[in-house]
Formats: structure tokens, C-alpha cells, sequence
């Protein structure tokens, strides 16, 4: 059933308008368990939710709205690799890229043996490259998914990638970016990824034909050995010259595929072991994703809390705040993925929705939020629920920074909840505003592969919830159609049909 036509939804309505009064401070001090009922362990992460907006009477609630719309049913049919991405046809099966060898019987065992057929020689090449001590920089071409995902991972575990070799990632079709990446280059120390699912997406076209050109330009002649080209395409790649090839499946999607040969760079960057841990750690939150009761299963709580603040408390965004610099493409790895995903507005059957889906997403790390736009947060009119991602152990050795930054952390989340309401004016600070705290032991190729998975099913839950397919992307379609079109006429000039705005911003160009 559709969940604004579910009673439970009728049921939150009400809750939410006798809500309005709800204060954080006072829910507190009314229960005294509340830190613990409001706390979720799961693998690698653990997570207080217990500053946020909600309550045991909200989450139960929110549980009968879960069962009321067949969350559990829609979750088992994407294990189930039931085709849950109706309007293109497809399987919904990144999970099945971190399922152990030989773990599936029935009809995934045949595409489980596949998956494994195909990240072995994955992993074999990623540890050629890593004993080449002549490639010294690795060039990943790509864009969206084929680019965030390996882009953020390779970051966050910057202590671990192999030292001598330099990760670049080159993704905008702007001539800026790979103009400055290949003007440190050498053709004999240089490996170019070509990662696109598609190998269509215009963006890393142009920019992979830029590549190879400069390659020959430079007097460059294997192309066998320096270019790569990543995609479930594999044969178009040869059109462009590359037969060096690492192929992955439709039922992967784009924003979901830093588990499959798109993770290349990972597992040049931190060896076949280390990308093996990250797809262990993600198999491990998926398992719970699975089989934990709904009551405790971290994604299906944070994904209906992000529901109640939707469509129920009305918050229309979300700000990300990793306190661990190395995590500082979070938040951009995490638009593209609950944004692509969730920014919908028709449901599974095309209907047009009565309701909000995703959130505005956008974060920087901390402490640097703190010195720009927490002023917002704290003292704005509109109340934005923050998530913090703090790290308990660091890696570095500095003395007394990691206490400062986790401090810095808990000192903002108090912050934000008591406020200072004994103060009139400009000093006063209304409190009561809300955070989920996220905290990982270590930053390990396992923990993050938790905590990716996470995110993953979290967007899956209010995805499902909502009824809406969050693994297609028609939405891009348009500014792609309408971009050919202006590109003809920059060099046409024929500025006929166009509307006034469009035509003078061409003329002037
Ligand atoms: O245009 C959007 C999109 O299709 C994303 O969904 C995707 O991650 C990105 O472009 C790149 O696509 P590809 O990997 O096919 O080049």
C-alpha cells in the first residue's frame, strides 16, 4: 500500500501535530533509558540517535508504517534479485559484489560464481600494477558513480594507499581539470582508468579521447598497458582503442557500483587484501540489514527517521559533518547517492506524489563546519538535523588533536540540543535541534565498508517507504538532450526557437 494511504501514515500525522511541542532536553529528563533505547550497534558502527525528534511512541509508529508498506517484503525481493528496478528492467544487486564465494545456492549461485570469476583477475591485475614500480600515477576518467565511490574511498584511506604511487581523478568535462592533471604526467609512469558504466556518458568520453590523444602526443604507443577501460560495455571500449577491459553488470548501478571493477583504484591504492576487508565490512552491515528485527536494524531506524523528517516534521535537509578529514568526499559521495537515488517525484507506477521525497544533502568536515555554517544550524530559522561521522583512534601520532576534534564532535551535539536559553538576544540559542551521532572504532577498509552499506540501505529504506523506484535516473536525461542541442547552436549561432534568456546567454557566448 501506498504509505500515504496506509492508516499508520493517518497515525503519524496525528503524533506529529501533538509533536510540535516535543523538546529534547525534557525527553531526557523524562527517561532516563532514553541515550540506551535510542542507541544502535551494528557491525562497525555504532549510532545514538537519541537527539533526534523522535521518541519510543514516533518509532513504533514508524515501525507499523514499515509493515503497513511491505518494507521487509521489498528488501527481501532485491536479496531475492527480483527485477525492483521496474522502469529499466533490472536486478538490484550491488550487495550480491560483497557476498562471499560460494555463499548462494539457487538461481544467484550462477551470478554470485560470475562476480568472483571477474574481481579475482581484478584483484591479480590491481597487484601487477602495485609491483610496477614504473606506473607511478594512476588517472581515473569518470564521473557520478564512476567516480565518487572510488574517489572518497581512496581518500579515506589515504594512511593505507601504497606510497610511490599518486591517485588523480579527473571527472568534469571542463578542460581545466585534465589540462592540470596531465601537465604533471609522464606517459611511461602513467596508468588511465576509463570508468563508465555506460562507456556513453559524454563528460568521460571526451575527456578519455583528450587522454589518449595527449598519450600519442607525447610519443606514447601501448596503449594495452596504460589505459584501461572499466564499464559493462566492454565491447565499445574497442572503438576507442582500449582492449585492456574489467567488465560489470546492468543489475549494478551507478551510484552502487564502488564494489565492482569501478573500485579498481581502491585496490591499487590499499591491495587486494584491503578491498577485500572493505566488501567484507559492507557483507556484515547487509546481513543485518537482513536479518536484524526491524526495531533494531540501524538502516531500517535511520531510513525511517528520515521519513518522519520529510514528510512529517518537514525538515527539507540533512547536513553531513564527518569530524575526519579523510572523509571529507563524504558528503558528496552521499548526494549523488541518496539525492540520484530518492529525488523523485512519481511512484513505482509513474503516479505523481502527494508528498516529499529526498533531502537536500550537503556537508563539510568538522571542525571546518563549525567555522562557517554551523552559525545556521544553531541560531537559523529553519532546523536542520545533523549527522555526524566521528572516528575513535586516529592514525596519525600528533599529540592532543584527535581529543580536540572528538570533543569539538560531542561539544557540537550538545550544543545543539541544550542550547542557551538563558541568554536574550543575539546570545540566545534556542537548542532542542537535532543529530544522530555515528561513530566507527577505526577507520578501516571494513569499518567504512560498514558504514557505506549503511548509507546504502538507509536510502533504500525511505526509498521503499516512499514507493518509488530509487535505482533509476531519468532525471539527468533532460539537461543531457538539451546540452546537445546548445552545443550544435554555439557553433550554428542559430539562436531560432529558443527562449529570450537562452538565446542572449548563446549570443553572448
Ligand atoms: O548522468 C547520471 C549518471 O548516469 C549517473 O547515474 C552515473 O553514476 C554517471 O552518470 C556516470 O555514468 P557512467 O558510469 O555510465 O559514465
Amino acid at each position: 500500500m501506498r504509505c500515504d494511504q496506509t492508516p499508520a501514515w493517518q497515525d503519524l500525522k496525528v503524533h506529529a501535530a501533538k509533536a510540535q511541542g516535543f523538546d529534547l532536553r525534557t525527553a531526557f529528563a523524562q527517561d532516563a533509558h532514553r541515550a540506551q533505547s535510542l542507541s544502535q550497534t551494528a557491525p562497525q558502527v555504532f549510532a545514538d540517535l537519541s537527539k533526534n525528534h523522535v521518541d519510543a511512541a514516533t518509532e513504533a509508529l514508524l515501525q507499523e508504517l514499515a509493515r503497513q508498506t511491505g518494507l521487509a517484503a521489498h528488501r527481501d525481493a532485491m536479496f531475492r534479485g527480483e527485477h525492483i528496478n521496474t522502469t529499466e528492467d533490472r536486478a538490484v544487486m550491488h550487495w550480491l559484489l560483497r557476498q562471499p564465494e560460494g555463499s548462494l545456492s539457487g538461481e544467484l549461485a550462477k551470478p554470485l560464481a560470475q562476480v568472483h570469476a571477474t574481481l579475482q583477475p581484478m584483484l591479480a591485475y590491481a597487484e601487477t600494477i602495485r609491483s610496477d614500480a614504473q606506473i607511478t600515477d594512476v588517472v581515473n576518467i569518470g564521473i557520478g558513480g564512476s567516480d565518487l565511490g572510488p574517489q572518497m574511498v581512496v581518500l579515506a584511506l589515504q594512511d593505507l594507499v601504497m606510497p610511490g604511487k599518486r591517485f588523480h581523478f579527473v571527472s568534469n568535462v571542463d578542460g581545466h581539470e585534465l589540462a592540470g592533471v596531465l601537465k604533471g604526467l609522464k606517459t611511461e609512469n602513467t596508468l588511465f582508468l576509463i570508468a563508465s558504466k555506460s562507456l556513453t556518458t559524454l563528460d568521460t568520453m571526451t575527456n578519455a579521447r583528450s587522454a589518449l590523444a595527449w598519450f600519442q602526443a607525447q610519443g606514447g604507443t601501448d596503449v594495452a598497458r596504460h589505459f584501461v577501460a572499466i564499464t559493462t560495455h566492454v565491447a565499445a571500449a574497442a572503438e576507442l582503442g582500449i582492449t585492456t577491459t574489467f567488465g560489470f553488470w546492468d543489475w549494478v548501478g551507478g551510484r552502487y557500483s564502488l564494489w565492482s571493477a569501478i573500485g579498481l583504484p581502491v585496490v591499487i591504492a590499499i591491495g587486494a587484501q584491503g578491498f577485500n576487508d572493505l566488501l567484507a565490512g559492507a557483507h556484515a552491515m547487509d546481513q543485518h540489514f537482513q536479518t536484524a528485527p526491524l526495531e533494531q536494524n540501524l538502516p531500517v531506524r535511520m531510513g525511517l527517521l528520515d521519513v518522519w523528517y520529510r514528510n512529517f516534521l518537514h525538515y527539507t535537509s540533512r547536513s553531513i559533518a564527518p569530524y575526519h578529514s579523510a572523509l571529507r568526499r563524504m558528503p558528496a559521495y552521499l548526494q549523488q547517492l541518496e539525492m540520484e537515488s530518492n529525488g523523485k517525484r512519481v511512484d513505482r507506477q509513474g503516479q505523481a506524489l502527494a508528498y516529499a521525497t529526498s533531502p537536500v544533502l550537503w556537508g563539510e568536515p568538522g571542525t571546518n563546519g563549525q567555522h562557517a555554517y554551523f552559525q545556521m544550524l544553531h541560531q537559523g530559522g529553519d532546523i536542520v538535523p545533523l549527522e555526524f561521522i566521528a572516528v575513535k583512534k586516529p592514525t596519525h601520532t600528533l599529540k592532543g588533536h584527535h581529543e580536540l576534534l572528538l570533543a569539538n564532535a560531542i561539544a557540537q551535539a550538545q550544543a545543539l540540543m541544550l542550547g542557551q536559553t538563558d541568554e536574550g538576544g543575539h546570545k540566545h540559542f534556542p537548542g532542542n535541534r537535532p543529530s544522530t551521532f555515528l561513530l566507527l572504532d577505526e577507520l578501516t577498509p571494513c569499518s567504512l565498508g560498514a558504514l557505506i552499506a549503511l548509507q546504502e540501505h538507509r536510502v533504500f529504506v525511505s526509498g521503499a517507504i516512499w514507493g518509488i523506484n530509487s535505482f533509476d535516473q531519468w532525471g539527468v536525461e533532460l539537461g543531457k538532450v538539451l546540452a546537445k542541442d546548445i552545443h550544435a547552436r554555439m557553433a550554428s549561432g542559430n539562436v531560432a526557437g529558443l527562449d529570450a534568456s537562452t538565446a542572449a546567454l548563446l549570443q553572448r557566448l
